[in-house]
């Protein structure tokens, strides 16, 4: 069985009705046979470990409602930090000048559309690998009007060249993928969630930070920032790759207190 308030989550989604009016209309009508069937099997599906946002088509994120599907990694309470901790560092805008920012792997598009609704003197490019992951932030842009960010359909395969279009970035962000098969991973995020969002090519865990930081090399504008999520036990590991290509670098902890974040910036 499963927790009473994951059913009654369940069962607000198949009436199409908010949590907060679900007693009001239970009482004032009951589920027809169709909508019964219909939570029976979300609910089977649930005990069978498929996260209830897959359920609901729906994750919270910084205030708004992203439409999730299997195709993309649930948004994280953590990364919601990640985006609190570039708004503050984000340098000033020069008068007349537009930010540029890049976000890498942008999933269900919560990091990019977000920092695009908070500020509208940005211009995002937001990139991702799955065709499938870009047609749900697609559509969760055009549910938020993102008007200043254009998506980019890249290779598995990151590639330099591909972002050659780019100007000079304010920031580049990313919560990229950063687990190996050896790390512990809760077993409905390793059923269910993409791994192609979770985990690295060749069981290297800085496959994609590296990649990164030779992009900052190219891109990133005098006082700009990249701004990265990290995996809470490999912190100074994450930190050198970037540091070896000589940036300046900081790592932030999470509300829980765990090294989750990485700032980088030019040296001087
Ligand atoms: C950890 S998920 C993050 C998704 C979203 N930004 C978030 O924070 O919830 C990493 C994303 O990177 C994408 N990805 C993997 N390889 C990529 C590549 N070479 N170029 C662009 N995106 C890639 C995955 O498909 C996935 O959507």
């Amino acid at each position: 069985m499963i927790p009473p308030h994951e059913r009654r989550i369940l069962e607000a989604h198949v009436r199409g009705c908010r949590l907060s009016a679900l007693a009001f209309i239970q009482q004032e009508k009951p589920l027809n046979e169709y909508e019964e069937r219909q939570l029976k099997d979300l609910i089977k599906l649930r005990v069978r470990g498929m996260p209830l946002q897959y359920l609901t088509n729906s994750q919270g994120f910084y205030g708004r409602e992203f439409y999730v599907n299997t195709a993309v990694l649930v948004p994280r309470p953590e990364t919601e930090g990640l985006v609190e901790l570039t708004l503050k560092n984000l340098p000033p805008r020069e008068e007349g000048r537009r930010l540029f920012a890049l976000e890498f792997g942008t999933g269900s598009g919560c990091i990019g559309i977000t920092l695009a609704t908070e500020r509208k003197d940005m211009m995002i490019f937001a990139s991702e690998a799955s065709r499938d992951a870009l047609a749900v932030a697609t559509e969760n842009s055009k549910t938020f009007r993102a008007v200043n960010l254009d998506f980019m359909h890249v290779s598995e395969t990151p590639h330099h060249w591909q972002y050659d279009t780019i100007p000079l970035l304010d920031l580049l962000i990313s919560n990229p993928p950063y687990l190996v098969m050896s790390d512990h991973v809760a077993a409905d995020v390793a059923e269910h969630e993409p791994p192609e969002a979770l985990y690295t090519p060749d069981g290297d865990p800085m496959f994609y930070y590296r990649f990164l930081a030779e992009l900052l090399e190219e891109k990133l504008g005098p006082s700009g920032i990249g701004a990265f999520e990290i995996a809470e036990d490999r912190g100074a590991e994450t930190a050198l790759v970037f540091e070896t290509k000589g940036f300046i670098t900081e790592v932030h902890k999470d509300l829980t207190e765990r090294d989750r974040y990485l700032l980088v910036r030019r040296k001087g």
